[in-house]
């Protein structure tokens, strides 16, 4: 009895449990105060990101309302998007924030409404994200609800697309 009591005492003390968050680092990214934007990866900013050239001349810009018209379509393709059961699942847990002003500044340099693109090149930004062939379709489905609802020409509508369809080269991977 007396030699057990005495095992025991000689135990070492317990270790406190391991704080694994401060053993890892917990990355705590923030939204910036002014933009409400969460910070990404440094990258090289350049036109050439957005996937496409130009249309030249004004006529596309005025077809879709200009910068004004551009951003209502580029804001509600996203929100259409993420309330579509189809692709919903994909937008959760990334910035959309971001992604409404980025989209803007894409469609708005290809549309040649007179804005740079500064965001990621269609690659990086669609990386490990595993879109599906079907889920470019809804994506697109929802750009032309959008396009519709702000009576955007048909004609315009399908030269846009066609700018567009190449990058699913980009954005599909599996
Ligand atoms: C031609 C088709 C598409 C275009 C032009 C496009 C355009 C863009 C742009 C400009 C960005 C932002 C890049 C940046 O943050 O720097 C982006 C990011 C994103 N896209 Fe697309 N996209 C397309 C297709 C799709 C599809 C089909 C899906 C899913 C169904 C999708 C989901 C996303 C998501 C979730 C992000 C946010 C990525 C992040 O926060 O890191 N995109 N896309």
């Amino acid at each position: 009895m007396f030699l057990l009591a005495a095992a025991l005492l000689m135990q070492p003390a317990a270790e406190p449990p391991t704080d694994w968050d401060k053993e890892f680092g917990v990355e705590e990214k923030v939204r910036d105060p002014v933009t409400g934007e969460m910070p990404v990866d440094p990258y090289v900013q350049s036109n050439a990101n957005a996937g496409a050239a130009p249309f030249s001349g004004g006529a596309m810009a005025t077809a879709f309302g200009g910068q004004e018209g551009i951003r209502r379509i580029a804001n509600r393709t996203v929100e259409l998007s993420e309330a579509d059961p189809r692709i919903a699942e994909i937008f959760k847990a990334h910035d959309m924030v971001r992604l409404k002003r980025t989209l803007f500044e894409q469609f708005c340099y290809i549309l040649n409404a007179g804005c740079d693109y500064s965001g990621r090149d269609m690659a990086t930004s669609h990386k490990d994200m595993g879109v599906r062939m079907r889920d470019m379709n809804a994506l697109v489905e929802n750009l032309q609800t959008a396009m519709r609802e702000e009576n955007v020409a048909f004609a315009a509508q399908n030269r846009f697309l066609a700018k567009l369809a190449p990058m699913s080269r980009d954005v599909v991977t599996r």
